[in-house]
């Protein structure tokens, strides 16, 4: 399977708000590319250059360590699975996808489709901050790129963390966290019918068709659940904003408006839905709206620190989940164009939300 196959064949409603403007960076790049990429045409890509004590993989480690963002070029790979092995490297465990999240198809062993349409702009955000079990590290493999577009961006998470907490929204966020609403939709209901609204239903993000276990399943992550009409599961989580990251001694942002409404703001088929009907939002801890101004605040936080890391076939970069937040503008193909990214999530870890004196 691949990602083309999520492209939406019916027809478009126009999207209800006015877009928030999304630029993922300022023109710049905050880090550059030396900071962060490793060069790979002088190893061959063989199981010596796999081995942890060799010299890529030491190069790799030390590169991730520091920066918290390593990226490999040059490495004449096409298939996904060579690209793994060498993601592993720094990919302690790889987590076994559990539900609650996007839903996915694998596309290899342990490596996850970008849920998500290639048309729909996909904010800024930290992987799985919506769920009381996120990751430490995500990593993408690159078999198919564009010659000239289809970037992912990358921001600061330390610079990012340090603005937010110099204006109001930063210390709302200090002090109420978020919560997050889902509305996951109920899959008999949809039998056969374009899934208007439709972003996940309950059966594929909890894997039964017993309502009941999905509830429970949904209270063992610490979420709330309600049910509304046709079995429609609505769940809200209170999380904190800020996550502490043990190497650096700190907490950092790890909300971001990816959980907001607005992330629909580009879906075919749910885009033309109120941010409140939508099947995901976020709100802030104390169940209050952010404003207009906030939300364009918080975007421009993110981009303000953005880093823009283009795509060759064979690419494989590993991110850090607390140091670096991701994301990407909306991808159109032309015919015969492919784009396709494998996704890799490290070694998962509950959230402990932010420490106090850890500013
Ligand atoms: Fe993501």
């Amino acid at each position: 399977m691949t990602l083309l196959e999520h492209t939406s064949t019916g027809p478009d409603l126009a999207p209800l708000n006015d877009l928030i403007p999304q630029r993922f960076w300022t023109g710049t790049s905050h880090h550059a590319p030396e900071v962060y990429e490793v060069d790979c045409s002088d190893f061959e890509m063989n199981d010596a250059d796999l081995r942890p004590d060799g010299e890529l993989a030491r190069r790799m480690r030390a590169t991730f360590d520091s920066v918290g963002l390593v990226v490999l070029r040059n490495t004449r790979l096409t298939s996904i699975a060579a690209m793994r092995e060498f993601a592993k490297i720094v990919l302690d465990a790889e987590m076994v996808y559990e539900g609650g999240a996007n839903p996915r198809d694998r596309i290899e062993a342990n490596v996850y489709e970008i849920g998500a349409p290639l048309a729909a702009r996909l904010p800024y955000h930290h992987e799985m901050a919506y769920v009381s079990k996120s990751t430490r590290l995500i990593s993408f493999v690159c078999a198919d790129a564009l010659p000239d577009r289809g970037a992912t961006y990358v921001s600061d998470g330390v610079a990012s963390t340090d603005a937010i907490l110099a204006t109001e929204l930063g210390q709302k966020l200090k002090a109420h966290g978020v919560c997050y609403h889902r509305s996951l939709t109920d899959a008999e209901n949809f039998v056969g019918e374009i899934g208007y609204g439709v972003y996940n239903h309950w059966q594929k993000s909890f894997g039964t068709d017993d309502p009941a276990v999905a509830e429970a399943k949904a209270i063992e992550r610490g979420l709330l659940v309600e049910w509304g009409p046709n079995r429609l599961m609505k769940t809200r989580f209170y999380n904190p904003a800020f996550e502490y990251f043990a190497q650096l001694d700190r907490n950092l942002l790890y909300a971001s408006l990816a959980d907001h409404g607005m992330w629909f703001d580009t879906w075919p088929l749910v885009q033309h839905l109120p941010f409140a009907e939508r099947p995901l939002h976020m709100t802030f801890g104390d169940d209050t709206e952010f404003t207009r101004d906030e939300l364009e605040q918080f975007i421009k936080i993110y981009d303000d620190f953005g880093t823009k890391v283009d795509w060759r076939q064979g690419d494989v970069a590993v991110i850090c989940n607390y140091r670096f937040a991701h994301g990407r503008p909306e991808i159109h193909l032309e015919s015969g164009e492919q784009r396709t990214l494998g996704v890799m999530l490290g070694e998962q870890f509950d959230r402990i939300g932010q420490l106090p004196g850890k500013w």
